[in-house]
């Protein structure tokens, strides 16, 4: 099995490969049965990482050391649990070591599972549920200072009772550019545009991509789906107003004036199952200005979940 698991998960023959489940843009995701435990089903993660003359990046050794010792300590619910690492070959000539992240498996992503609903679509309750899912599992990370940097449906896992998994958290720096497959295109369109802007930036990046998802399950289509750097910036400005001069960050090279002026939606527009405090919380999710953002702990403390009886999780704690 040329390119899959067997031909170089070496010493751990503990693990039987299923299937593949796909290809992302820094590895490749099986199904596989660990044997050694009760044939419970994972899914299995090949990392290729680039080696330094020292071995392996100590970037990539801390990250991987705090999703372990995260997952050693507390468990979060909403959050998909890494079982174990492995290493497998290590490729002299390419410089590169072969990297085995087993994690839970989860019967699919959120974007299957919302294309899997019957019509019409998901609930407008459904869809408040996720979103406190989510945005507990956000809360989490950003307790404990874990930036995810790329939260999108494919990396938010659903189980078939509707409990989410967040994916792929915590290793920036491990999956390095690199690392990039260059045949997979990256989605630009859940980063946030202080990002776009090259501009410093830390956890309201994930609140950005939050209010994306939310905007995304409400009308049934990716919010700002650019294709290029720039046009994920226009079509940012068109949802949410062109930001003003005075708003414009004075530490941007680009002008302010090369990019599309507009007014920006009317979230009423998004859809009528969209209520006014769900208007709201977007609106608070999608600021340009970073610092204006609403935290994923304000979020979750928000009219649109409170009204409907949800409260905040116990794991919303600093450490
Ligand atoms: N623990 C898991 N259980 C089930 N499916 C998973 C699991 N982890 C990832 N997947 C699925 O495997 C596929 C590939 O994942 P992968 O993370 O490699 O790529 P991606 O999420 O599309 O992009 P990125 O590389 O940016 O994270 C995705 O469809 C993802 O939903
Ligand atoms: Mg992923």
């Amino acid at each position: 099995m040329t390119g899959g698991l067997d031909s170089s998960m070496r010493g751990r023959p503990n693990y039987e490969e299923l299937n593949l489940i796909g290809n992302g843009a820094y590895g490749t995701v099986y199904k596989a049965r660990d044997l050694s435990n009760g044939n419970q089903i994972v899914a299995i993660k090949k990392l290729r990482v680039p080696l330094t003359d020292d071995g392996v990046p100590m970037s990539t050794v801390r990250e991987i050391a705090l999703l372990r010792h995260l997952d050693g300590t507390v468990q979060h619910p909403n959050i998909v649990r890494l079982l174990d690492v492995c290493h497998g070959q290590r490729l002299e000539r390419e410089q590169q070591l072969i990297l085995f992240l087993v994690f839970e498996h989860v019967d699919q992503d959120l974007m299957t599972y919302k294309d899997k609903c019957p019509a019409p679509g998901l609930s407008e309750s459904r869809i408040r549920d996720l979103m406190f899912q989510i945005l507990s599992g956000v809360d989490f990370l950003h307790s404990r200072r874990i930036v995810h940097r790329d939260l999108k449906p494919q990396n938010i896992l659903v189980t078939n009772s509707g409990d989410v998994k967040i994916a792929d958290f915590g290793l920036a720096k491990t999956y390095d550019f690199e690392m990039r497959l260059t045949s997979v295109v990256v989605t630009l369109w859940y980063r946030a545009p202080e990002v776009l802007l090259n501009q410093s930036y830390g956890t309201p990046v994930d609140i950005w991509s939050c209010g994306c998802i939310m905007g995304e399950l409400f009308s049934k289509v990716p919010l700002c789906a650019g294709n290029s750097e720039a046009d994920q910036l226009d079509r940012i400005f068109q949802v949410i107003g062109t930001p003003s001069e005075s708003e414009w960050p004075e530490t941007v090279s680009l002008a302010r004036d090369s990019f599309v002026q507009s007014p920006g939606i009317c979230f009423t527009t998004l859809s009528s199952d969209l209520s006014t405090d769900g208007q709201e919380l977007l609106k608070m999710m999608l600021q340009f200005n970073p610092v204006r953002r609403i935290s994923a702990l304000n979020a979750l403390q928000h009219q649109y979940f409170a009204s409907n009886g949800y409260t905040c999780n116990p794991y919303s704690f600093p450490v």
